[in-house]
C-alpha cells in the first residue's frame, strides 16, 4: 500500500491533469487566426491525453483507498498567445519535476507498478513540452528579435 505522502503526490498529479485538460480545451477554444488552424488539432489531442492521464492516475489512487480530486490546480488560460504558449510550457515543466519525484518516492517505497505508470505519462509530458517549446520557438514574435 502507498504511503499518504505518496497518495497525496499523486492527487497533486490529479489536479494538475484536470488543470491542464481544460486549459488545452479552453486555448483551443479561443486561439484564433491563422496560427488557430495549424495548431488547434494538436491542442485538443493534448487535452484529450491530459485527462486520460487523470483518469490512469486517479484508477491507481482509488486502488490504493485514495479519493481521487474533483479540484483542478490554477487554470492559467492566458490571453494572447505567446502567453498561453508560456503558462503551457509551465505547466508540462510542473508535470515533468512533479512525475520525477514520484517515480523517485515509488521506488522508496518498492512500487514499480506506480513508478513504470509515471514513467509512461513523463514521456507524454516531455512530448508536449517539445510541442509547446517549438511552437514558441516558431513564433512571429520571436522571429521578429
Ligand atoms: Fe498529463
Ligand atoms: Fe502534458
Amino acid at each position: 500500500m502507498a504511503s499518504e505522502k505518496l497518495k497525496n503526490m499523486m492527487n497533486k498529479a490529479i489536479a494538475n491533469e484536470i488543470q491542464v485538460s481544460i486549459q488545452y480545451m479552453w486555448q483551443h477554444v479561443q486561439w484564433t487566426g491563422v496560427e488557430h488552424y495549424a495548431v488547434a488539432d494538436e491542442f485538443k489531442s493534448i487535452a484529450i491525453q491530459e485527462m486520460k492521464h487523470a483518469e490512469m492516475i486517479a484508477e491507481r489512487l482509488w486502488y490504493f483507498d485514495g479519493v481521487p480530486t474533483t479540484k483542478p490546480s490554477t487554470i492559467t488560460v492566458g490571453g494572447v498567445l505567446e502567453e498561453m504558449v508560456d503558462y503551457d510550457i509551465k505547466a508540462e515543466e510542473d508535470a515533468i519535476e512533479l512525475y520525477k519525484d514520484i517515480q523517485k518516492v515509488a521506488d522508496a517505497e518498492n512500487d514499480p507498478t506506480t513508478r513504470f505508470l509515471f514513467e509512461g505519462i513523463l514521456k507524454d509530458e516531455e512530448e508536449h513540452h517539445d510541442f509547446f517549446t517549438s511552437l514558441k520557438d516558431g513564433m512571429p514574435q520571436k522571429r521578429k528579435r
